[in-house]
């Protein structure tokens, strides 16, 4: 297989693998909000919680995440879909479609997510054209709300009746 075949098999398979979505805000170097949708979330630690997540080099966000003390992970509700693409968007003007504010961290907090975690960045490691972010958790905030899912370039929910496989 080429590089380039190889590369395109990657991508089928990581597209292949459902996850949920996110948005990851931080504030900029001049007060400004700023975040994206992200789906390389990940759960690291629990004692202390850690979580991590990964930024694309060519992100216009690079400087303001490594510059800023932390970040607030939103996990997005099955209702939240418009947020998603506004915040995977071109638009530098996401936060003008979105009901947010300032939490006690100094973090932009999106109102409407399943679950907010707004957290310290401890470590941060070079990984090819990505950066990793780990973060340990300052607070957290959790809503009684169905999950978003990614799959395939779509987001959806889960369907009812969910066919759970047996064990
Ligand atoms: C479902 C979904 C998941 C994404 N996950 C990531 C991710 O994990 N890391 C990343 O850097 N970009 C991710 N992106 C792409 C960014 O959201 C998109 O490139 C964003 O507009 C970047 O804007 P920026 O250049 O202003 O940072 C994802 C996009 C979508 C739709």
């Amino acid at each position: 297989m080429s590089n380039q075949e190889t590369v395109e098999v990657f991508k089928q398979i990581m597209g292949s693998y459902p996850t949920g979505v996110t948005i990851i805000t931080t504030v900029n170097e001049e007060g400004s909000p700023v975040g994206l949708t992200v789906n390389s979330f990940a759960s690291v630690s629990l004692d202390p919680l850690m979580v991590l997540w990964c930024l694309d080099r060519k992100s216009s966000h690079i400087s303001a995440f490594k510059n800023s003390i932390g970040f607030a992970v939103h996990i997005l509700a099955a209702d939240q879909s418009e947020l998603c693409w506004t915040f995977a968007g071109k638009s530098l003007d996401r936060f003008s479609k979105a009901d947010w504010s300032y939490s006690d961290n100094n973090l932009p907090v999106i109102s409407g997510a399943l679950g907010i975690m707004e957290c310290k960045t401890v470590q941060t490691i070079d990984a090819g054209d990505h950066i990793i972010f780990i973060g340990q958790i300052l607070d957290i905030n959790k809503q009684d709300k169905e999950p978003m899912l990614y799959f395939r370039r779509n987001v959806g929910l889960i369907p009812a009746g969910w066919p759970v496989l047996s064990k």
